[in-house]
């Protein structure tokens, strides 16, 4: 990733919009760990991320004109260009995985757009911004966890792949807290931030579980019942990537939280050398 990326730093926000370029034509269909039900998950995020992104631009721009201070707006304007290129990016990357592997991650875009459409349609600003500060901490914790797990990184053996899930993770770990604050700033309370966050998750998860299960029967050997097992194990086993990330999301209830309390730059440094990035 280091020969064809550049940066934004004209803003003089306290992170950079960055604009990598990756070539995804040579990424294998089970692109996780060559596990069907591994890769299918990631493929999922992935296909989540065009409209959620939007969704999350979206409700940080319609409660922004409440925020008066100017390194805040700042970094909102730095926010929007980061998530701005991660739903262009995975755009792209979801429609070569269509085109390339024939998995069908264009309905899942279109279901999740006609999702955010609702969450629009029915909720309030404050609401819409509760749920996207809650979404950040979850991006955020996963990122946490990639940070934190170099043997479960090791599972995206084609280097666009990994490269492409440590960007975003490292991205999301830069703004972790700017829709938090925006939603701090603007009066938000406790009681709605606690609120929305499970209601956000109950509405998702259920469709997530059945897209993935999807998926999986989209990939090559996924009958593969030893194959099928360690993909869960990756998953949801006692070291699983969502069983570990179970302790960092309840921290969200605390009512002193904030999203910088979690620091982990030593670790985002050393990515950042890997990947290239000033
Ligand atoms: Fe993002
Ligand atoms: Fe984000």
């Amino acid at each position: 990733m280091t020969s064809a990326q550049r940066y934004d730093r004209t803003r003089g926000a306290s992170f950079p919009v960055r604009r990598p370029q990756l070539d995804f034509s040579e990424v294998r269909q089970r692109f996780y760990d060559d596990n069907a039900l591994g890769s299918a998950f990631w493929a999922v995020l992935q296909a989540l991320f065009p409209d959620g992104e939007r969704f999350f631009i979206r409700a940080v721009h319609d409660v922004r004109k409440r925020v008066d201070d100017p390194d805040l707006q700042r970094d909102i304007d730095a926010f929007m260009g980061q998530e701005a290129t991660h739903a262009r990016m995975h755009r792209e990357v979801n429609e070569k995985a269509q085109q390339i592997h024939g998995i069908d991650l264009e309905t899942i875009e279109r279901r999740m757009a006609k999702i955010t459409a609702l969450f629009n349609r029915f909720h309030s600003p404050m609401q819409r911004l509760a749920m996207t500060a809650a979404a950040e901490h979850f991006t955020a914790t996963v990122g946490r966890y990639l940070l934190r797990h170099p043997e479960y990184m090791a599972g995206f053996r084609d280097l666009p792949a990994r490269h492409l899930v440590m960007w975003h993770a490292i991205e999301e770990r830069e703004h972790r807290a700017v829709a938090f604050d925006v939603y701090r700033k603007a009066g938000g309370s406790y009681w709605l931030r606690v609120v929305m966050f499970p209601w956000m998750f109950a509405v998702l998860t259920p469709w997530i579980v059945f897209e993935t299960l999807r998926i999986t029967g989209q990939m090559k050997g996924y009958e593969d019942r030893a194959a099928l097992r360690r993909g869960y194990l990756s998953l949801l086993g006692p070291k699983g990537i969502l069983m570990k990330i179970g302790p960092g999301m309840r921290d969200y209830l605390r009512r002193d939280f904030h999203p910088n309390d979690d620091d982990q730059s030593a670790l985002e440094a050393e990515w950042k050398r890997e990947l290239g990035f000033a």
